[in-house]
């Protein structure tokens, strides 16, 4: 059991007030707040070792680049992956996401197709549109149900030997849905696809094990687990890896270079052009480092509570919807009151000091599909409580009558 109030204690901004009233932090799904390790570990770089990395001889560079290495090997041992060389560090999913695609533009040939899901955020659709654009190769859609639910047996003949690719987030950003990327990653393979998983939204609640998901990437951001902005990483099956272009040119991802031809690096520093963000790299192992402590059996337990806490409470109120009632559910509940846009719920709670997310969530093919402008999204982490769920709730019901 999580001794919450001592959990807390660990996030300064959970003690800071936002117009005047004590903050209630419920846009976890946008990112996390910082523990304080992590914001002294970011601190301590810049203070005792910042230099660049696998550049200088000179000690500092050294220390760094061991400290960055170090982190990328945490990150592996993190996510299970095979090898430390298939660990990409990237600026986040967005990044990790836009890489792949942009390599897939050297395989894909017209009439190939990409398979996406309908609960993908707007970074998991563009690229691959563009990929589309690019190489003539179609994109294909796997609907959703009333509940918000991946429909699996559209999937299945969706895919056929056409599929090169299947991009799917591991937890939906706007509902919290949990997808069943095991099994779907199976099914692509079994048609000889590519799998994608964005997990940006899983990280922060669970620890993937891409061995045992068996998918070809994993893009992840820092910043929704605890650790700095800027900060991301891409897995990919090694063999993946190899036969991808780079994606940028530039600096350290080459063997050598002269006007006639240019040689890569090896894994990874093919695909890491230029100076990193060094600090964000290391205290990204921080935040690891700190939820595992924290326990990713603890946090499941904790915010399954505040879940269930929730959706109980905010059904009492008249009119409400919540979108996404599937079985599978991170701690995400995404509603609206009949009659009520939900910037102005949210604009009035903000004034009651509770941060929570309105709008399309960037991903508007879900909210076309449930005839939507937005929804109002609570998204929860383990730092967050009963009580203030409960707070929310009597702010909402507030602002329902103000706006009736
Ligand atoms: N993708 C982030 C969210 O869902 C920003 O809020």
């Amino acid at each position: 059991m999580l001794d919450i109030q001592k959990i807390r204690a660990d996030f300064p901004i959970l003690s800071e007030k936002v117009n005047g009233k004590p903050l209630i932090y419920f846009d976890n799904g946008a990112t996390s707040q910082k523990p304080q390790v992590v914001i002294d570990a970011e601190a301590k770089y810049y203070q005792e070792i910042n230099a660049n990395i696998h550049r200088g001889v000179h000690t500092l560079s050294q220390l760094a680049t061991d400290a960055y290495e170090i982190s990328r090997v945490k990150l592996q041992h993190h996510i299970n992956a095979k090898f430390s060389h298939e660990v990409l560090f990237t600026s986040g999913t967005t990044h990790g996401i836009n890489l792949v695609a942009n390599g897939f533009a050297s395989i894909l040939k017209p009439g190939d197709e990409v398979l996406v899901s309908s609960l993908e955020h707007h970074s998991n659709i563009v690229p691959w549109q563009m990929l589309c654009e690019k190489t003539g190769a179609v994109l294909k859609v796997i609907p959703i149900n009333e509940e918000g639910e991946l429909i699996i047996s559209e999937y299945e003949s969706l895919l056929s030997e056409k599929t090169k690719i299947v991009t799917v987030n591991h937890i939906s950003n706007a509902l919290g849905v949990i997808n069943p990327v095991k099994e779907m990653i199976a099914k692509a393979h079994a048609v000889g696809a590519a799998v994608l998983i964005d997990g940006a939204q899983a990280v922060p609640h669970l620890k993937p094990d891409v061995q045992d998901l068996d998918c070809d990437f994993y893009a992840f951001s820092g910043h929704k687990m605890c650790g700095p902005t800027g900060t991301g990483i891409l897995y990919g099956k090694e063999a993946w890896l190899n036969k991808l272009p780079p994606y940028q040119g530039g600096g350290e991802m080459i063997k050598e270079v002269t006007f006639e031809k240019t040689t890569y690096a090896d894994l990874p520093h093919k695909f890491e052009a230029g100076t990193p963000n060094i600090a964000g790299g290391i205290v990204l192992g921080t935040a690891v480092d700190y939820l595992n402590e924290v326990g990713f059996g603890n946090i499941q337990l904790q915010e399954k509570k505040l879940l269930e806490h929730a959706t109980k409470r905010l059904l009492e109120i008249e009119g409400l919807r919540i979108y996404g009632n599937g079985k599978n559910k991170a701690s995400v509940v995404s509603f609206n009151i009949d009659g009520i846009h939900p910037y102005d719920i949210g604009s009035i709670i903000d004034k009651l000091g509770i941060a929570v997310r309105t709008g399309h969530h960037c991903a508007q093919p879900i909210m076309n599909f449930f005839c939507i402008p937005g929804t109002i999204r609570a998204s929860f982490s383990f730092y967050n409580t009963k009580e203030e769920i409960d707070e929310m709730v009597e702010a909402v019901k507030k602002a329902k009558t103000m706006l009736s």
